[in-house]
């Protein structure tokens, strides 16, 4: 199954809006003295049905989502905020407007040349009233939409909607949980609908999504809304970029597969149900963010482990079981660190000691003790002595040989695996880094890892998917 394309874009059909289309027929002057005959001449930039390109309008049917993905600058945030618009008619409307963080909301989405209260006539202008969960809006017929962010998914839980518009949402921090606690909060009235308005980004979400047949999409150029952006922003921004990989994606809007110099492709994840004691040898790694507090890092938290070789083979399977990575203090993290140790059963954590030196180790013991356990929990502390990229290189090559399972909901790490080019300031990938440091410390040193003294029987024969058969 698959998305539909917008009727719209068939070839052969016009791209333009109306008022294009009139004034390269008759000329701006004869449109001019058209509208100047008219009451209310200011009307015409409230105009949308006039003033839309064809792609910019919501398709006909009955989809439940339309994804207007396109270019920098290409109308998507006015496409958004104009189908905002229309369904605030119906009174009873209770609509969801979820941008990237409460900033992005208010700024753009809300206040900002396209956002909502632009669009909207003076006499169909809603109120707003802030709040801290973001605010709401009450249109004068008593329609009603909430301000949601993805910075704070929690916030989407709750909220009983008939509608949602969605900016951006694949570079939301935490995509996939705003997008399902938003399913859960779609459930108002007789036909749900949402727009998504978004220049695209391979995340493994988008690509399910074109997999929706309830889903409509359409493309829009940069190029196609030249005539109400600056002259300059294309002879500097967007020539630079024109030809290029980026630019297929920042400009004309199209949806890319895998990110040159990434060493993960999205074809390479096996999903496989193992359970811990399918396996001989289970560990947590932890990659701590350099520091805590609103817009710090997350830190790594990946569990897994080895299976026990088959007769006959000649390399070892490993199978990740879980990822608590979280944002959050050193003791929020050791604590979430060693209930994943209990929830998978493992003997051993693994962390990195470059950063913070011996505090990752002695925060895992604290937290160890302040939750009543007795003993020292075991940590392999390991050395960062080769980069990111070399380090990585040998895992995602076990990837590409079949050796590696996920369990189902790892979408996060999966994300950060095919999204990563390694290239010199890009953010470092938190998850990414601990599920290299726990698959190196069970694969080195010919194979069979450094955690000898951590290997048991299993009591559980693997599922046959994970060993390939
Ligand atoms: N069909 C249209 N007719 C007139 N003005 C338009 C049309 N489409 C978009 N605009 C205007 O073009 C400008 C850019 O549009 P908008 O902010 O919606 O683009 P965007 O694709 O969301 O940009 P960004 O990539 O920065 O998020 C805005 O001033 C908007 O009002
Ligand atoms: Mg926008």
């Amino acid at each position: 199954m698959a998305a539909r394309v917008h009727p719209s874009q068939a070839p052969g059909l016009p791209t333009t809006s109306l008022l294009q289309r009139a004034v390269a027929g008759v000329g701006w002057q004869a449109v001019e003295a058209e509208l100047a005959k008219r009451a209310d001449r200011h009307a015409l930039r409230y105009s949308w049905p006039i003033l839309a390109r064809p792609e910019q309008l919501a398709p006909p049917g009955d989809w439940t989502w339309w994804m207007l993905s396109g270019g920098r600058g290409s109308g998507k945030t006015r496409s958004g905020a104009e189908m905002v618009r229309v369904w605030a008619r119906d009174s009873t409307a209770r609509i969801g407007i979820l941008g990237k963080t409460p900033d992005d909301v208010r700024r753009d989405l809300l206040e900002g040349p396209s956002g909502l209260m632009q669009v909207c006539p003076p006499s169909e202008r809603p109120t707003f009233q802030a709040s801290i969960s973001g605010g709401e809006l009450t249109w004068p017929n008593g329609a009603k939409a909430f301000l949601l962010s993805g910075a704070h998914p929690a916030g989407i839980r709750g909220v009983n909607l008939t509608h949602a518009w969605v900016d951006e949402l694949p570079h939301f921090k935490y995509p996939r949980l705003a997008w399902d606690n938003l399913g859960f909060a779609l459930r108002l009235g007789r036909h749900v609908q949402g727009v998504i308005t978004t220049t695209p980004l391979a995340i493994k979400l988008m690509h399910e999504l074109m997999q929706r047949d309830d889903l409509v999409y359409s493309r829009a150029s940069t190029y196609a809304n030249r005539a109400n952006l600056a002259e300059n922003f294309f002879r500097t921004i967007i020539a630079k970029y024109e030809g290029t990989r980026f630019g297929r994606q920042e400009i004309h809007g199209e949806l890319l597969e895998d990110v040159p110099g990434a060493l993960w492709k999205a074809s390479v994840f096996r999903l496989a149900d193992v359970e811990p004691d399918a396996l001989e040898v289970v560990a947590v790694a932890i990659d701590p963010a350099a520091s805590s507090g609103e817009g710090a890092a997350e830190t790594g938290i990946i569990s897994g482990g080895r299976m026990p070789r088959l007769r006959g083979d000649t390399f070892s399977r490993f199978a990740l079981l879980g990822d608590a990575s979280l944002q959050g203090s050193p003791e929020e993290w050791a604590r979430a660190a060693i209930d994943e140790y209990d929830r998978v059963g493992a003997t051993l954590f693994v962390v990195e000691v470059n950063q913070g030196g011996e505090m990752v180790s002695s925060t895992i013991r604290s937290a160890w003790q302040a939750m009543g356990r007795s003993g020292a929990p075991r940590i392999h502390a390991v050395h960062a002595s080769k980069g990111k990229r070399t380090r990585a290189e040998p895992i995602s090559a076990l990837y590409e040989q079949g050796r590696v399972t996920h369990v189902a909901g790892m979408t996060g790490l999966e994300d950060q695996m095919t999204l990563w080019s390694a290239t010199a300031g890009e953010a470092s990938p938190d998850r990414l880094d601990a599920a290299v440091w726990l698959l190196t410390e069970l694969s080195d040193e010919g194979d069979m890892g450094k955690v000898g003294a951590e290997v048991r029987t299993p009591t559980r024969a693997p599922p046959l998917r994970s060993i390939g058969m």
